[in-house]
């Protein structure tokens, strides 16, 4: 294995060009570039996430792991004696603007406006306020010192909900461009997954790529399924491509062991240092199976829960037994549908008819699978998914 690395992976640039960018292609675009973080496509990009924080750009706030979690900025009213609170989430809900004064009601979760809730409650006694929202941030300045300033100031009328841990400002149509600047400027949120815990008060936050730490950084994470002993929320990555092999991952474990302790960038031609590599040792340890994507922990109840109602019995659906004691040896026969092609072809997700079934890939005949009889569709979750697609690339081995 560590021969293997060695031989493939040589340089930085070796695992830049074969792994990295090979877990966004074939489907190039759709997963790293600019407009979705982190960028991965050139050298320099992936450099770039040495030491940069993860998750600050979320297509979806409940796939953000506690861990990335910033210390968010602070809220205070300005021209207010009550003393600035951290920011949980904030969240613009567009609409028609409502008055609740004149409607006699109080906004809601939910209601228009731009909500703003907070860490702990701001001490003002009052329903409503007119006045200026203002956002606060730490700021450390070239010289070192650490400074407090007010980034923007938003002035509303306010609603102050659930005793002060809750403010909504109302948006009016003049104002929705403003707001819009706010969220550009990008408001760090302390709890930006909403789970009620602030990642940053727990530890120091995790980056993407941390400096010695294979198992600090979150890009390694992430297509681990696991960091630090605990899962990482949000589907494995690569998401649409074949998992790294042991080989890759040796590779990339030890350029980042190996990554400059001050956060320089290192010379992405020089070689990985595998012989000083803790990993190299033990690289089976590293084997994506070892985080418990095995088949009789895994797989094979994935299957017997989503498939065996048709797939097992008297009479299975295309004589097919995901079922039984013995579905594992079925696995490997010649499809039915497809009959060039096995059900399982282990190390090759692509070549496994099985496979391209759950995946809806345009090749199959009849139905995706798991087959929906109301809808005629169907689909696994992410994480079931990606875990057979591990298994498989793995060797689609039997543990006993
Ligand atoms: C509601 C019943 C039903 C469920 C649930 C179901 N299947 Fe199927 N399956 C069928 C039927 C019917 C066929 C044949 C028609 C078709 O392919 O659309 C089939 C065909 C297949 C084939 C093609 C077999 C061959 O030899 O070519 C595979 C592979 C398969 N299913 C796998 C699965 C897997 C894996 C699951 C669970 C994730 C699953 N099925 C869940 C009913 C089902």
């Amino acid at each position: 294995m560590v021969l293997e690395a060695i031989e493939l992976y040589r340089t930085g640039n070796d695992l830049h060009k074969k792994v990295i960018t090979r877990t966004c292609s074939p489907n190039g675009g759709v997963c790293h570039n600019q407009s979705e973080y982190p960028d991965l496509r050139t050298p320099a990009n992936f450099l770039a996430t040495i030491n940069a924080p993860c998750n600050v750009q979320p297509g979806d706030w409940t796939s953000v792991d506690d861990r990335c979690e910033q210390a968010g900025d602070r809220f205070m009213m300005a021209d207010r004696d009550a003393p600035e609170v951290e920011i949980g989430h904030v969240e613009y809900i567009p609409g028609d603007i409502q008055d609740y004064r004149e409607a006699g009601i109080l906004p809601e979760v939910g209601s228009p406006g731009f909500h703003v809730f907070l860490r702990e409650p701001l001490a003002i006694d009052r329903e409503e306020i007119w006045g200026g929202g203002r956002f606060v941030r730490t700021f450390i300045n070239d010289q070192g010192i650490i400074e407090d300033l007010p980034y923007a100031t938003f002035t509303t009328r306010w609603w102050i909900l659930d005793e002060g841990r809750h403010l909504v400002g109302e948006v009016r149509n003049y104002q929705i461009d403003r707001i819009n600047e706010l969220n550009a400027v990008g408001i760090v949120q302390g709890d930006l997954n909403r789970n009620g815990i602030y990642g940053a008060r727990q530890e120091r936050p995790v980056s993407l790529l941390t400096p010695g730490s294979p198992e600090r950084s979150y890009l390694i994470g992430r297509m681990r399924g696991t960091m630090m002993g605990q899962p990482v929320a949000g589907s494995r990555m690569p998401l649409a491509n074949q998992p790294l092999t042991i080989p890759e991952m040796l590779a990339l474990f030890c350029f980042v062991e190996g990554l400059p302790a001050d956060g320089a960038w290192p010379d992405m031609s020089a070689a990985i240092d595998y012989a000083s590599c803790s990993y190299s040792d033990d690289p089976e340890n590293l084997n994506l199976l070892g985080e418990g994507v095995t088949w009789k922990g895994r797989v094979s109840k994935v299957l017997q829960a989503n498939c065996g109602g048709c797939h097992g019995g008297n009479n299975p659906a295309e004589d097919l037994d995901l079922r039984s004691e013995d579905a594992y040896e079925h696995l490997f026969n010649a499809s039915v549908q497809r009959p060039g092609l096995k059900l399982i072809e282990p190390g090759n997700p692509e070549q496994s008819y099985l496979w391209l079934k759950l995946i809806n890939d345009e090749s199959i005949e009849g139905y995706p699978m798991p087959y929906n009889p109301l809808t005629g569709e169907g689909s696994l979750r992410e994480g079931e998914l990606g875990d057979i697609q591990t298994w498989i690339t793995n060797g689609a081995i039997r543990d006993e």
